[in-house]
This record gives structure tokens, sequence and C-alpha cells, in this order.
């Protein structure tokens, strides 16, 4: 990265003068010529001759300015193929854009975090944020380094940290007065810092409350041990029971939260493995049979065989041990919980259905919020902590995979999940 040289700036002037001397010094010779041929001085020839090759040297030194100045172009060439090299060099995402703020170099990593970026396009057709369009303006108008941070939502949540560094490439025009000033955009990916910090914020303020509950209940047992039933064995292996599933609870909140937070970190990083979701279905059937006994409702499993979709087998099940338990607990009224595993051209899906109360509509959109309960003392006392729809939405982002809950209030609720399968319609690992 090399500054404009004064060279740059001495050019012009220096060919210039040049020329002027060289036609100077021929127009001489031709009218001394002229006149000595017309006055008829032989003597002087040889002076005459001397003078129109100091002439026609005069002239021919523009010529070696214009294959010098060919010569500087093309080593502007090589320092922007060399810059390039650098630029590509960058793990991080790098842009680097004219004075105009159109963009004119980017690594591949820069691409793949902003594919709207283009040669000759302004920067901001892919970076939609007001903070980084004026981050460019004030380092063009201040010639300063800026930073700002950028952050996106859609398709997956992302943020950046920006630093808009000013630089003069040696790459200005041969004859041009200076080079302009050019802006290189470093971006660094902080989404996963960002997204531990705001988990620390949530963890706080939701879980302390979420805790808070059980461990009330922790000290007025333990009070009570110590204090009236301090002398009675039966009552307090009573509490002690009470005491361990509080405890129990309070453990699988903090495991639920940390399952969230770990897919969260990897949610945009997507599995790769060949997953059966008919074994899926049938395991996770299985594994709540007892639970669907105990609220006098029948799980009904039934649909496709080997239906494969690219995905992580322990998170897949995970999403379905929460729908279908959902299903079991929240709509046991109805008595018959149906899962139905469909296979077709351009997606798989399964949708679990219920018949129980159904949920009212203003509730839907916040189902797979964090803590998000439809009636919370009815949750808790089914040992729910709010979380289970949180993680099946992160572990369905992560599978590129869709979340159609449908219900209408004293009609049950349908959950349905669905894989679409890449174009061509052909199943993943088939
Ligand atoms: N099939 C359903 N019928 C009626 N309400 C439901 C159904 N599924 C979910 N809900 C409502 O959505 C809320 C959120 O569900 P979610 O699975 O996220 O949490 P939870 O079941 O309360 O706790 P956890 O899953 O952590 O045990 C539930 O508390 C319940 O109010
Ligand atoms: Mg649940």
């Amino acid at each position: 990265m090399v500054a404009a040289t004064q060279q740059e700036t001495q050019v012009p002037t220096a060919r210039r003068w040049r020329g002027n001397a060289a036609v100077g010094a021929l127009a001489a010779t031709l009218l001394i010529t002229g006149v000595l041929a017309l006055s008829g001085a032989p003597f002087l020839l040889p002076a005459l001759v001397g003078a129109i090759v100091i002439a026609v040297a005069a002239l021919a030194r523009p010529r070696a300015q214009r294959q010098m100045a060919a010569e500087m172009t093309l080593s502007q060439e090589n320092v922007r193929a060399g810059i390039q090299a650098i630029v590509s060099g960058f793990a991080d995402p790098v842009v680097v854009l004219d004075a105009q703020g159109n963009v004119t170099m980017f690594n591949a990593q820069a691409k793949a975090a902003l594919p709207q970026l283009g040669i000759g396009r302004p920067l901001s057709f892919a970076v939609r944020s007001p903070e980084v369009v004026s981050a460019v303006e004030r380092v063009l108008r201040e010639g300063a380094v800026a930073e700002t941070e950028f952050h996106e939502k859609v398709p997956v949540e992302r943020s950046f940290e920006v630093r808009a560094t000013p630089v003069r490439f040696d790459a200005a025009p041969a004859g041009a007065t200076s080079s302009a000033i050019e802006i290189v955009m470093l971006f660094r990916d902080v989404t996963a810092a960002r997204r531990l910090e705001r988990m620390r914020v949530d963890f706080v303020a939701n879980a302390s409350h979420e805790l808070r509950t059980p461990l009330a209940s922790l000290y007025g047992f333990i009070e009570t041990i110590e204090g009236p039933a301090k002398n009675d064995p039966a009552a307090q292996a009573r509490f002690l029971a009470i005491m361990r599933e509080q405890a129990r609870r309070m453990s699988r909140l903090i495991d639920d939260l940390l399952s969230l937070s770990r897919i969260e970190l990897k949610e945009h990083v997507h599995p790769t493995e060949d997953v059966r979701l008919d074994s899926v279905l049938s395991e996770v059937v299985d594994t709540l049979t007892p639970l669907a006994l105990e609220c006098r409702t029948k799980i009904v499993l039934e649909g496709a065989n080997r239906v494969l979709v690219t995905g992580d087998r322990d998170e897949l099940i995970r999403v379905f041990e929460n729908l279908i338990e959902n299903a079991v607990k929240y709509g046991q009224s109805g008595g018959r919980v149906d899962v139905a595993l469909v296979d077709g051209e351009r997606a798989a899906s399964v949708t679990v259905r219920d018949y129980g109360p159904g949920i009212a509509p203003e509730h839907l959109p916040r189902l797979t919020e964090r803590f998000y309960r439809v009636d919370v003392a009815e949750s808790r006392q089914k040992g729910g902590t709010g979380l289970g729809l949180a993680l099946v939405k992160h572990i369905l982002n992560r599978h590129k995979a869709r979340l159609l809950v449908r219900s209408e209030l004293g009609a049950g609720a349908s959950f349905e999940v669905v894989f679409p399968k890449p174009q061509g319609g052909e199943s993943p690992g088939a």
C-alpha cells in the first residue's frame, strides 16, 4: 500500500518543457539551414548537422517518457495485483472501496458474508447499515480511520465489527496529479461473542426468575425440617422427596439453558449426517409411551419408511421429544396424539397433532420465545421450563427446516416440521 509519489506530479511539467525545447531547437535549426543555404555558407554545415542531431534527440525524449509512463502503469497494475493477493489472504472479510464508495476489490470471505457484493457497485447494496455508510463517509471526509458495528437479523442473526481505513494505493493513471483516496474495510464476525453476551443477560433476567420458585420451596422445607418437623422422620422423608424434585427441576433448567446456548452458537453451521427420520420418531415414541400412559393418552405413529434427511440425530430426537411431550402433556384431554411422517418430492415432513384444548391465536407467534408459556402455572406444574419450543426453533434453523404451528381453541394443535429437499427432488444421501 503505497502513497502517491511526488514524481507523478513532476512528470507532465518536465515532459512539456522537453517537448517545447525540442520543437524550438528543430525550428531554429530549419530556419538557420534555410538562411545559410540561401546565403551560400558551406563552412557551417558540420555545425548544422550537429544541431539537427540534438533536435531529433530532444524530440525522441517524450517517447522515452511515454514508455516510462507505460511501465509505471504496468507496475501500478502489479501493485493492485499484489494488494488483491493480500486482500485474498485475510481470514476475515475485506472489501476495498474507491472514493465514491464503490467496491473495487473483495475477498472470498467477504463474498460469503455479504453475497450482494459486486465490483463497481456501492457497498450499501451489500451492507444495509446506516452505521457502515456513515463510517465510509466519515473516512472520506476526515481521512482518518473509522470503526463501527453492523448487525443483521435475516437470514440468520450476525454481528460484525467494521474498521474502515483510508489508504492511497499508487494506482492513479499515468499523468494524474495524485492517486485518489481508497478505503479498506475490515469486517470481524463477532456474532458468537455478542450472542454469548446476550445469553448472559437473558440468563440473569429469566433464569434467576425461574430458579427463584424451586429455591424458595427448598428454603421453606429446610426451615420446616429444622423446626416443626425436627423430630418427625416421616414428614422429613416426604419433604426430602419434594426437595429432590425441586433440585431436579433447577438442574433441568440449567441443562436446557446450556443446550440452548450451545445450539445458538453453532446455528449457522449446518449438520451433515444422514439421519433416518422414521427411526428417530419410533425411538422418541418408545421413550414417551410411559408418560402417555400416565396421561391416559395414546401416541399413534404412522407414515413413510426409510425417510432420510441431512441432520444431527441427537438434536432431531430433542425436537420430536419436545413436540410429542407437549402434545401429550397439554393435549392430554384429547386422549390421542397422532405423529405422521410424509416423504414428498420437495420435502419430508412430520406432523404432531393433538386433540386437546388448543392454543389461542395471539399466543402462536410467541410460542418459540424463551420462557414463553401460555399458562405458566400449568407448565410449571407439569415440570416445564418454557424452553422446549425455543430449543426446537434453534435446532430447526440449523437444519434449514421450518416449524408450522396451527391451532384453534378447542380444536387441538398441530406442529408440523418441514425439511426441504435439495433441488431436483432427491432425498439427501438416498
Ligand atoms: N400441544 C400444545 N397444546 C397446547 N399448548 C401447548 C402445546 N404445545 C405447547 N403449548 C404451550 O406452549 C408453551 C411453550 O412450550 P415449550 O415446549 O416451549 O415449554 P414447556 O413445555 O412449558 O416447557 P419445557 O418444554 O421446557 O418442558 C407451553 O407452556 C404451553 O403453554
Ligand atoms: Mg415443552
